[in-house]
């Protein structure tokens, strides 16, 4: 897989950002002060990640996701990695994750690429979607909040 940053003139590929984050409206809010990657095989778009600054030392990491055909091929770690190593390129200290405690695999796979847990965000999902979100039987309420920090 090919990863690239999406220029200026390109449509982002929402049918992907939609699989990480049911709400475009969400999306819409903090896509345009972002730089969003795209990971292509054979010229098709198959995954996306947002990396958005947040602090001026910080980053993070935003709606990660892999087409549902292509997934549990180690593409989702391939773009994770991806940003890791973009962000540290780019001088950040910190490069932060957030995700919902329902969202078991995506732990997993964050802390396999070097993210540890630093905080809840309680009710944060049950408080910003209309609709209840249920994902591996259990209904998605708090926010996992991750992060790894670069050496100096
Ligand atoms: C999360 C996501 C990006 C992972 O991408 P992927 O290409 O399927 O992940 P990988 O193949 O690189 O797998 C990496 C690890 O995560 C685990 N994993 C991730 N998602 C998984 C799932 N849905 N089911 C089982 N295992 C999963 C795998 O076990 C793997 O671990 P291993 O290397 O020990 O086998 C992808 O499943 C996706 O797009 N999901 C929908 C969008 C989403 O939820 N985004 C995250 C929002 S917080």
């Amino acid at each position: 897989m090919h990863i690239r940053k999406l220029t200026p003139k390109e449509n982002p590929p929402w049918e992907l950002l939609e699989l990480a984050d049911p709400s475009r409206m969400i999306v819409e809010g903090y896509i345009k002060s972002s730089c969003v990657y795209v990971g292509e095989i054979l010229g098709e778009i198959v995954g996306v990640y947002v990396l958005k600054e947040t602090e001026k030392v910080v980053v993070e990491i935003m709606n990660v996701a892999v087409h549902e055909d292509q997934q549990g091929k180690g593409l989702g770690k391939q773009l994770i990695s991806h940003a890791i190593n973009e962000a540290s390129k780019q001088g950040y200290a910190r490069i932060e994750i957030g995700t919902g405690n329902s969202s078991i695999y995506q732990l997993k796979l964050y802390q396999q690429c070097g993210f540890r847990i630093v905080s809840v965000d309680f009710d944060y999902f049950t408080r910003s979607y209309d609709e209840p979100i249920y994902e591996n039987g259990l209904l998605c309420r708090d926010m996992i909040r991750l992060c790894r920090t670069f050496e100096s």
